[in-house]
């Protein structure tokens, strides 16, 4: 597979173009931002944890039967993945309280939560990835609701795989972000699922092991991704 012209650059990753039409090249960057963009900076080998980490559980989903982007690891950096039409919908799975969810419903940070919780968001960033129902979805035909109904059920299976997961590697999940696109005809896995997109606090310490160490200032940022990469891998 030969890699081609870069397609698209985002905030943590660019796309490469191949001499596949089906297939992409993604090349994960070590530029890490916060708050919409507002926060900039770069954590030292993110790239590489990220790349290693999402390609883990995307074979690990796999292998349970959920549908994924994956299709092969070429470098520390690089993926080979199937090219897809994005969903412009971002999938945030919360199972307890966090980030925007505490700030907007005045939750306690690590409050227990009842039961799951499945929001949206536009994948907007001038918006600023405005928060969204079933009912915008379907206005604004952003996807069918034969696709939000398998976007729901694929996401809800991808919780429990990973909770048990990383809960036998002594992590909680608390929550994440998923993105889905279009192949075939069918809804697949995308994106990416790394500590970027992931709050994971370690069960014992309740030691945040994630992004937000990055978001917060909360330092070690480095350690806490190089740990992730430990847990999963034994590297
Ligand atoms: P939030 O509490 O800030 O809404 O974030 C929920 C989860 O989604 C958290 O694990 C971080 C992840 N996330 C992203 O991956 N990208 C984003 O742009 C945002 C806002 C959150
Ligand atoms: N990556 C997103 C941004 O820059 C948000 C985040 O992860 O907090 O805006």
């Amino acid at each position: 597979m030969k890699k081609l012209e870069q397609i698209y650059e985002g905030k943590a990753k660019r796309v490469y173009a191949t001499d596949d039409p089906q297939i992409v090249i993604v090349d994960y960057k070590d530029d890490a931002t916060a708050f919409n963009g507002l926060k900039k900076g770069t954590i030292t080998g993110k790239g590489v944890v990220n790349n290693k980490v999402s390609n883990h559980f995307f074979r690990l989903l796999g292998s349970k039967g959920i549908p994924t982007h994956f299709v092969e690891q070429l470098s520390e950096r690089e993926t080979a993945v199937k090219r897809v039409e994005i969903l412009p919908i971002e999938v945030i799975v919360r199972n307890r309280a966090a980030g925007s969810f505490s700030k907007r419903m005045g939750v306690a940070e690590g409050t227990e939560l009842s039961s799951v919780i499945l929001e949206y968001s536009y994948k907007n960033d001038a918006l600023g990835d405005p928060f969204i129902n079933s009912y915008y979805i379907r206005a604004l035909n952003l996807a069918t609701d034969a696709e939000m109904e398998q976007v729901k059920n694929y996401s809800l299976r991808i919780n429990d795989i990973l909770r048990e997961y990383l809960w036998n590697l002594g992590i909680e999940l608390i929550d994440f972000k998923l993105e889905f696109g279009r192949c075939d005809g069918k809804v697949i896995l995308a994106d990416e699922i790394s500590p970027d997109t992931c709050r994971f606090w370690d069960r014992a310490t309740g030691k945040k092991l994630d992004k937000d160490r990055f978001r917060q200032d909360l330092g070690e940022v480095e350690e806490a991704y190089r740990e992730i990469i430990r847990r999963l891998m034994g590297e």
